[in-house]
């Protein structure tokens, strides 16, 4: 089936279609395709008048948004515990994973907080060190982390960003995790700038904690996100944080003052309900959407509008690239140094092209639905 980007943007996004704003800023902020639009005004609805609430309404939208989630990255939905943001799952492995005094926890400069505070004080308070290795021309040295991983025994975790917020470099999760899995390293990442212009199978990659909020690329309502825990791992991580569903017993309402302290023998232990139905709901309406034209198609389209703003870059010497030139080193977040950037990011505003400027550079972040003429504007500004 072919993608037929204006008639999907004439029904999801109408104010794209109509010129409203070129939007350049997914790494940012995902904009509600009308279904989920239209979604949360059903939902809400009932929500704000509860009475017309069917029990349909509660578990089972977890349960559709869980489904969702396991569907996009290829495992089983016992797997996916539902968040509410991506530092909740890096929280979840930063206090969960047995690691202690002496130990290492390995990142990198360059990562966005929510992958870098929660690792400092997890491990100030377990006596273990978090060594983030410099950049190195700008760049993340993936060689000195693979050194790293394979020669030092302290080595632990490793926590990394799929795909960097600022410069849009991609890690290589296959080869990191498979030397990380060799070495029995735990190797956690933080998915929000990867998952949506790219696709993972995580069947077939060793990845053991997968933290990805939806409110950005995966197009869904700020408050919603989900974490993948290897299955195996499921069972031998105690959860910090303990919410009353979290255990097994709580599945039955008849038995609720039985205070049963076993937890749910899959991903839903790591849950602190009760989270939002609504936005939960409009969380699997936009995940279905990826489902519906399919991960790969996205995935593709993404990478073509890439291509095109590192065509773009190449032909004008003035605008300098940070994003890797590289396709397997990049996804959607393109960043850019202009000749002077509070004045190309004042001319990018005044074309109505939604932008954000990170670590003085111009941060451009396509999506699948915007086509070659919205990028090709944009890029035309980045010219003095
Ligand atoms: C790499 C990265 N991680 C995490 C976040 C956000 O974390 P959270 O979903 O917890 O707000 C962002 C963006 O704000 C990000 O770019």
């Amino acid at each position: 089936m072919t993608f037929d980007v204006h008639a999907f943007r004439a029904r999801e996004f109408p104010w794209a279609e109509a010129g409203e704003a070129i939007y350049l800023d997914h790494a940012s902020t995902g904009p509600l395709p009308q279904r989920t639009r239209d979604e949360i005004a059903a939902f809400g609805l009932k929500r704000a008048e509860p009475f017309r609430l069917s029990n349909d309404d509660y578990f089972p939208t977890f349960e559709r948004a869980r489904n969702a989630a396991a569907r996009l990255l290829n495992v089983s939905p016992r797997t996916i515990a539902l968040m509410s943001n991506t530092s909740h799952g890096v929280n979840l492995a930063a206090r969960a994973l047995p690691y202690g005094p002496g130990d290492v926890v390995l990142s990198v400069h360059g990562e966005f907080p929510a992958n870098v505070y929660p690792w400092i004080i997890a491990a100030r308070r377990r006596g273990a060190e978090h060594r983030l290795l410099p950049l190195v021309n700008g760049r993340p040295d993936e060689a000195a982390l693979m050194h790293a991983i394979e020669t030092d025994p302290r080595v632990k975790v490793v926590a990394l960003s799929w795909v960097s917020f600022w410069s849009g470099y991609r890690f290589d999760l296959a080869a990191i995790g498979a030397a990380c899995r060799a070495r029995g390293i735990y190797f956690v990442v933080d998915a929000i700038q990867g998952l949506g212009p790219l696709t993972i199978d995580l069947a077939n990659t060793p990845v053991d904690i997968f933290a990805c909020g939806t409110q950005k690329w995966l197009l869904s309502p700020w408050g919603t996100g989900f974490t993948y825990v290897r299955d195996e791992l499921i069972s031998e991580l105690e959860p910090e944080e303990i919410g009353w569903a979290s255990q097994a017993s709580s599945g039955d309402f008849g038995r609720f003052l039985d205070y049963d302290p076993t937890f749910h023998d899959d991903a839903r232990r790591f849950e602190v309900i009760t989270l939002d139905f609504v936005h939960f709901s409009a969380m699997a309406e936009s995940l279905g959407l990826f489902l519906e034209i399919g991960p790969q198609v996205i995935a593709d389209r993404v990478r073509l509008l890439a291509d095109r703003a590192v065509a773009f870059a190449d032909a004008h010497p003035e605008v300098a690239l940070i994003t890797p030139v590289d396709p397997a080193q990049r996804a959607g977040v393109l960043s850019f140094r202009t000749v002077d950037v509070p004045a190309t990011s004042e001319r990018l505003r005044l074309g109505k092209v939604t932008h954000t400027v990170r670590e003085g550079c111009i941060r451009l972040s396509p999506h699948f639905y915007n086509t070659n003429a919205e990028l090709d504007a944009a890029l035309e500004l980045l010219l003095s």
